[in-house]
């Protein structure tokens, strides 16, 4: 602390800071001053505007980025379905491939690696709730794949931003506007139509994406925490401008577009933008820079204290979604039951494991690699054996977590669970809440009544 120990190196620079505007250019005097659009670029480029938000949104959510590439993106031929037969995010759109909505405890063992395929083709819907084309609700995915995506290859989603938490292997993701790596304890947002391009330089990789359909992700308020606490805007870290010459090249654009795999083909390089400007753009993040807030004193804070990213509904405070994590902290609080207390909330939550063990599952069940889900007033809470130990525990202070990150998903929507989420995969744990929960015993003792004197 405070920041993460990576064992593959960092290769690439990066902007500092989150919701700044930004620019960059890889050639120096490609940024028009004081305009966006000249008659004539000097150096004969293209320009180009990326629009993350509606012309009109108000100043604090209005986001757009100025590109000044070779050629334009809209030069290519058309888009044509690819495996529309197999290839489907979502399945509100697809209404005969049934999505479960369930108040069932569910528990996922690790999901496998999978070598065969690419980036594009590793997205597994896992949950999810509302549609992509209506632009509202989230989508919950495992991603695993072995394999680079084609040389000449780029992909989008037009449905929603990509949050992206890697678990195993390096992810090398060149965008538009640049190139970041991506380790497990960093974090990835590649907003909605951004192309990209992503190689695996160590190999396999697995991990988790949400998929916000809408509004964007923006930094928790702090309340009463102040200025500074969480995740702090300066460590957000925003690819400088990179690109390459080539317009001989035959290029496949994929493009993930109401949850179906299009195509289409272009003779030069997406990856041309020579320079950009502007508040719209992917970033990373270090979880290991989060600066944890926690009691100093007595009882188990809401977990909201740990939120890095949130995206908000129309009624404030109450999230699409939270991207919440756990990182190591010290537990100090005095007679108190530090694990979480048991709850059922009206918020739905799916957490996933990077690595190490969570506090409040101790019984080897929540493995890294896997998942939960806790839906809509679905009861949860300390599994049995992690509530012995806490509750006979020596409060002295406490290293929680020491090497293991987990997160949750957290979102106000009831998420449906896909048929390869419950079924397909073959990793639901049918005892979870008979090994969990139903081993609790009761530890009521009726107080002894007082005898009048
Ligand atoms: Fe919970």
């Amino acid at each position: 602390m405070p920041s993460s120990k990576f064992a593959h190196s960092e290769k690439y620079r990066y902007l500092n800071g989150f919701s700044s505007y930004h620019e960059s250019e890889a050639i120096e005097g490609t940024l028009p001053i004081g305009m966006n659009s000249p008659q004539k670029h000097p150096y004969g480029l293209y320009t180009e505007k990326l629009s993350g938000t509606a012309f009109t949104a108000p100043r604090t959510e209005n986001l757009q980025t100025w590109v000044y590439r070779i050629i334009p993106s809209c030069s290519h031929g058309n888009f044509e379905p690819r495996e529309s037969s197999t290839y489907n995010t979502n399945p509100e759109n697809k209404p005969y491939e049934k999505i479960h909505h369930i108040p069932n405890q569910l528990r996922w063992d690790p999901f496998d690696l999978d070598e065969t395929v690419d980036w594009v083709h590793s997205l597994h819907l896992v949950a999810g709730a509302g549609d992509p084309t209506m632009k509202n609700g989230l989508g919950m995915y495992i991603y695993a794949a072995g394999k680079d995506m084609g040389e000449h290859e780029a992909f989008y989603s037009a449905d929603g931003d990509f949050l992206i938490v890697p678990q195993h292997g390096v992810l090398d993701i060149r965008t538009e506007l640049g190139r970041i790596l991506v380790r497990p304890k960093e974090i990835c947002v590649i907003p909605r139509g951004f192309k990209y391009r992503v190689t695996l330089p160590e190999g396999p990789v697995r991990g988790y994406i949400l998929e916000l359909y809408q509004g964007q992700f923006k930094l928790p308020e702090l309340g009463p925490i102040g200025s500074n606490g969480l995740a702090n805007a300066r460590d957000f870290q925003v690819p400088v401008a990179d690109f390459d010459e080539d317009t001989d090249s035959e290029w496949h654009i994929l493009s993930k577009f109401a949850g179906h795999l299009f195509q289409a083909k272009q003779t030069h390089t997406p990856f041309d933008v020579v320079g950009w400007h502007g508040l719209y753009y992917p970033y990373k993040y270090d979880l290991g820079r989060f600066n944890v807030i926690g009691s100093t004193s007595y009882d188990h804070p809401d977990p909201s204290i740990f939120t890095v990213l949130t995206a908000q509904s129309d009624h404030a405070g109450t999230a699409i979604a939270d991207f919440v994590i756990f990182p190591p902290r010290w537990l100090v609080a005095e007679n108190t039951f530090r694990p979480p207390w048991y709850h059922r909330n009206t918020m739905s939550e799916f957490m996933g494991l990077i690595d190490g063990q969570y506090d409040a599952k101790t019984g080897g069940g929540f493995q890294p690699a896997g998942a939960s889900l806790h839906n809509v007033m679905s009861a949860h809470g300390p599994d049995a054996g992690a509530y012995e130990k806490a509750s006979n525990a020596d409060l002295k202070p406490v290293k929680e977590g020491e090497g293991s990150m987990a997160f949750m998903f957290e979102s106000c929507l009831m998420v449906g669970v896909t048929e390869w989420g419950l079924k397909t995969c073959k990793k639901v744990q049918a005892e979870y809440n008979a090994e969990s929960w139903q081993p609790l015993k009761p530890h009521f003792k009726r107080p002894t009544p007082k005898v009048a004197s």
